[in-house]
């Protein structure tokens, strides 16, 4: 020890006989010192480690401090001695223990301290930015030719995927062997044997005429956006999965007119006012007659000629791009959803949304819709 003190080491491994000790007051002094030493050693004790070695030193049960003091004063000590050399023993442990205590309690909850200090939330700090979502581009699409056909009077519905032959092909006028069939054949599901009807991914939204026709009597204006599945191999232009927006109008007084003005109507609202349409003659089951709508090209403004001054590639120099499928109902497309083909009329169509958001966007690769990289995604934020 550096404070002067004769090493109170020395004097526990020593018996008191042995030290001189014969006096029943000469005790006292003796503890205080050793009380003194322990004190001093106590400081020491600032963490987990150094309050372990402290508590071994002092309490450890083969050579701590209180078992030599025990060994060595305590059981040797002459009887005149011995009651208050245990009197100064218990007060001594009473003392250590306490302060051991004291101070484990201490240095743990100083370690807390630390903790909270080092896990402080620091509000200041700019917070974890998680980006927002945005919808899809074919999502937008839809969007859009759902606002423009809202505006003048149709109701969106929705219809299921998976269908049966009878609402994919039969009601629209495409019996079974109808050749039209092999275009469109598609994705039949396996059923457990004995199922009532077989079932197949629909090959295109018209279905949704037959059961919104089924359900509402005359007028009918809708249209019915979603997926629709092929048996199609993968290119720039073909997908086995894409989708369409249905439109139905059935009325007792809609005419041919009513259909075509409604079709430039939705064409200019969805490209701009400069394009122009024109319809060419075309077959539909369902249809009669039947047309395909074109558009003026987007991208040479319907000359044909590129930019550079070259045939443009998108319409091959035609100035025409084909758009989408439509026609006026087929009367035997009444006889299945019971509305009396002499008193009504109407007209459908069913416009790929794939291929127009293709070319209201500039974009040559069908397949960049459903690989969703968000390189392409964060385009059409
Ligand atoms: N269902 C047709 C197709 O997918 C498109 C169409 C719809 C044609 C409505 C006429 C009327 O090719």
């Amino acid at each position: 020890m550096s404070d002067g003190m004769t090493a109170p080491e020395n004097k526990f491994s020593q018996t008191l006989a042995a030290l001189g000790v014969t006096r029943p007051d000469q005790l006292a002094p003796l503890f205080a010192e050793i009380r003194a030493r322990f004190d001093a050693d106590a400081t020491a004790a600032h963490d987990e480690a150094t309050w372990k070695q402290f508590r071994d030193a002092w309490l450890g049960r083969k050579s701590g401090v209180l078992t030599q003091v025990t060994d060595n004063w305590l059981k040797p000590a002459p009887p005149e001695l011995k009651r208050v050399v245990g009197q100064e023993l218990n007060k001594l442990r009473a003392h250590v223990e306490s302060e051991i205590e004291v101070r484990r309690l201490a240095i743990e909850a100083g370690a807390d301290d630390a903790a909270l200090a080092r896990e402080r939330v620091d509000l200041s700090l700019p917070g974890v930015k998680r980006p927002i979502g945005s919808h899809h581009l074919i999502r937008q699409v839809f969007q859009q030719i759902e606002d423009i056909f809202v505006s003048i009077g149709f109701s969106v519905v929705e219809g299921p995927e998976i269908e049966t032959p009878y609402y994919n092909f039969e009601a629209l006028n495409i019996p079974e062997f109808h050749p039209v069939r092999d275009d469109m054949d598609t994705f039949y599901l396996e059923l457990p044997k004995g199922a009532p009807s077989p079932l197949l991914l629909r090959t295109h939204t018209s279905p949704m005429q037959i059961r919104t026709m089924e359900k509402r009597l005359p007028p009918v204006r809708v249209i019915v956006p979603g997926k629709v599945y092929r048996r199609d191999n993968p290119d720039a232009t073909h997908s086995f999965a894409f989708h369409q927006v249905e439109g139905l109008a059935v009325d007792t007084d809609i005419t041919f007119c009513d259909f075509t003005g409604t079709i430039e109507y939705f064409v200019k609202q969805f490209f701009g006012p400069g394009v122009k349409t024109r319809f060419r003659p075309s077959y539909f089951p369902f249809t009669e007659p039947s047309v395909e709508f074109d558009v003026t090209c987007v991208f040479c403004g319907g000359s044909g000629v590129s930019a550079g001054g070259g045939t443009c590639s998108k319409c091959k120099g035609a100035g025409w791009i084909e758009l989408f499928g439509a026609g006026m109902v087929d009367p035997a497309v009444y006889g299945f959803v019971k509305y009396d083909p002499k008193k009504v009329s109407g007209f459908a169509f069913g416009i790929g949304i794939d291929r127009l958001a293709m070319l209201k966007y500039g974009i040559d690769d069908i397949q960049v819709f459903f690989q969703n990289d968000v390189r392409f995604l964060r385009q059409f934020p």
